[in-house]
């Protein structure tokens, strides 16, 4: 049955600014977790300011080589410690990342279609052992909301989220849009909250410039914010600024960051913003600084 239109305003419906209490945990809605989801989550999620700087670099597993990424052990490695997490698949894992690498790692768990298929068309694509086998702190899958998949994909997380439960391992649901979708705060409200209501742990959703702190006060744990497509990187800041200040735990950000001209310059700018609440103009600064100098 389709949702009746409620008279009274998103300000009223969803509060978005009375943060969820937290008793119990630091993150929203894992105070009830068992302690190796929750040892798991802390890895993730920086204890002291609540939040994470993800790099997403998984994007092979259905685009291959895209830009920015052909040469992960040149273009990525290096980045590595500068994030709290990485997200990346088990094959560029064992393949390309050190083993003596610190960073804690989420793993893409679905996959199947490229990008020349119906992308919602997805299975689980790795095993729960694998994944502990890998010292996963967490796991990742695609969840498509109204895509043509949609029961597949969101029975595929339910599965992974059975297993994760079952060992302790956090998964991370990536609400997924499809190209001719509408991505407004309505359309994500519904994406995440699905996500969460089914189990998973942390949802990451795209940033929407109306209306994200009600996505994020409708959704019962955590989100971070993914980044989308590459935009300058003053815009880009100033999203990732927006979102934590609207209630997200954080940023799952891929090619706002290596599709940067100085992808380490800009990590350490969003790491501004999301941790120390750094304004996008002072972050902005930051990163031409660092730019300027050799390396970044
Ligand atoms: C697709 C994904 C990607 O594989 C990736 O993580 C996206 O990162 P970004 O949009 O920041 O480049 O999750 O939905």
């Amino acid at each position: 049955m389709p949702e009746a239109e409620s008279p009274a305003s998103d300000e009223q419906r969803y509060q978005a600014e009375i943060p969820m209490q937290t008793p119990g945990f630091f993150l929203k809605g894992c105070g009830q977790l068992d302690w190796g989801m929750k040892n798991r989550l802390a890895r993730v999620f920086d204890p002291k300011s609540g939040r994470t700087v993800m790099l997403a670099v998984d994007h092979g597993y259905f685009q291959g080589p895209t830009t920015g990424l052909e040469r992960m052990d040149l273009n990525i490695v290096p980045l590595a410690p500068l994030c709290d997490a990485l997200f990346c698949t088990r094959g560029i894992l064992r393949s390309t990342i050190p083993a003596d690498n610190r960073q804690p790692v989420v793993l893409r768990a679905s996959g199947g279609p490229s990008i020349l298929k119906e992308l919602s068309n997805e299975e689980i694509a790795m095993d729960i052992e694998d994944a502990i086998r890998l010292n996963a702190a967490g796991i990742g899958i695609q969840v498509f909301i109204g895509g043509e998949f949609e029961t597949r994909s969101v029975h595929n997380m339910t599965k992974l989220v059975d297993m994760g439960n079952r060992y302790g391992m956090p998964v991370m649901a990536v609400t997924a849009v499809g190209k001719d979708m509408v991505r407004d705060a309505r359309y994500f409200r519904l994406a995440c909250r699905i996500c969460a209501e089914l189990g998973a742990h942390y949802v990451k959703t795209y940033f929407v410039p109306d209306g994200f702190g009600t996505i994020t006060a409708s959704c019962p744990v955590p989100i971070v914010m993914a980044g989308g497509k590459k935009l300058p990187e003053l815009e880009a800041l100033t999203m990732a600024y927006r979102a934590v200040q609207e209630g997200a735990s954080g940023v799952d950000m891929g090619r706002n960051i290596f599709q940067s001209d100085a992808p380490k310059a800009m990590i350490a700018a969003i790491r501004e913003v999301v941790h120390n609440n750094m304004k996008p103009a002072r972050a902005f600064d930051l990163y031409r600084g660092l730019k300027a100098k050799k390396g970044a």
